[in-house]
């Protein structure tokens, strides 16, 4: 029986790690860090797939090194800005990603986020680790209401609507912008259309981003929409780091133009620890760890897993990002 040459990018968790050990002959980078560009070019050539991460950049020069037998390419990720998934259509390869696996993880990680910045929790932890709590100050670390609040969700897809969801049992108001006006799917879950961005940004006391990263959407939030923003806004990033223009965002943090931020991702991902934004007491930031629980990270193995063997089989992934491919590397 043919066993697929596979390359896959990183270790991932065992439920979907060995799926994809059993079945193919596969090579696993073993290191922390992503493979470098050459290293990835040298391994992905002559396999038949590629297990990858939001770290690997998969472009038409990867595509075409690894070689014309590639025949799918399965992201360990929902989001696939890393993947240029023209190229990958016009060659016939097909991309799987992970949808569903971490909706709800998300969603949750997001209110942790957002409930975070709103009572300075990550400012009181360095409070006590600084010896500065020595007794009950009626007029320190006073942070913002977050019942009955307005909430701004920009974006309405599966993670926007459970975040939506979640802010009903604060009692918040919710309202939402979507580029493709789903007003049903917002009204489900008790979310008020909002026609415009701008009418969003004065509206909300907090403000969550929840669409992909795309040429439409980088640095959306720039310095004229932080400008639109209430004083008291709150920004929670956890889609993509350019989503959001780093620099507009520190003027609007510096000059208190908004009051806080909370950063699951941030551009450049990873930040330096000596980037501007690491200095501000107003900005959270954490790494990038929106989908991490366990079980999340293993649906999305046994996702990428599955994809990864449906395309090295010949079958159409079951969560495919580009189903105008014509597969015809079978
Ligand atoms: C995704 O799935 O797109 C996340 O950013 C990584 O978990």
């Amino acid at each position: 029986m043919h066993t697929p040459r596979v390359f896959v990018t990183r270790s991932i968790p065992e439920a979907g790690l060995n799926m994809v050990l059993e079945a193919c002959n596969a090579d696993v980078w073993p290191e922390e860090l992503p493979p470098p560009r050459d290293i990835l070019i040298e391994r992905i050539r002559g396999t038949e797939g590629v297990l990858c991460l939001v770290t690997d950049t998969i472009d038409a020069h990867v595509m075409d090194a690894a070689g014309a037998q590639l025949k799918v390419i399965s992201n360990y990720a929902v989001g696939f800005d890393n993947i240029d998934i023209g190229a990958a259509t016009e060659r016939g390869i097909l991309v799987g990603n992970t949808p569903g696996a971490l909706t709800e993880t998300t969603a949750d990680f997001t209110f942790a986020l957002l409930m975070a910045a709103s009572r300075r929790i990550g400012e009181g932890i360095d409070y006590i680790r600084n010896g500065k709590w020595n007794t009950f100050k009626p007029m320190v670390l006073l942070g913002q209401d977050i019942h009955h609040k307005t909430l701004g969700i920009v974006g309405m897809g599966r993670i926007g609507i459970e975040v939506a969801k979640r802010a009903k049992g604060f009692d918040m108001e919710v309202i939402y912008h979507d580029y493709r006006m789903r007003k049903e799917r917002g009204e489900s879950a008790g979310a008020v259309l909002c026609k415009t961005l701008d009418e969003l940004y004065s509206k909300a006391d907090f403000i969550t981003l929840h669409i992909p990263l795309s040429p439409e959407t980088h640095h959306l939030i720039n310095a004229e929409a932080l400008a639109k923003m209430k004083r008291t806004a709150i920004l929670v990033n956890a889609s993509r780091g350019s989503v959001v223009d780093s620099n507009a965002l520190y003027t609007a943090l510096s000059t208190k133009q908004i009051a806080y931020a909370a950063l699951d991702v941030t551009e450049p991902e990873p930040l330096p620890p000596n980037h501007q934004l690491m200095r501000l007491p107003n900005c959270l930031i954490v790494p990038h760890m929106g989908s991490a629980t366990v079980t999340a990270r293993s649906r999305m193995a046994v996702m990428a897993a599955e994809n990864l063997l449906a395309g090295v089989r010949g079958q159409v992934p079951e969560y495919l990002v580009n189903p105008e491919v014509t597969p015809h590397r079978r």
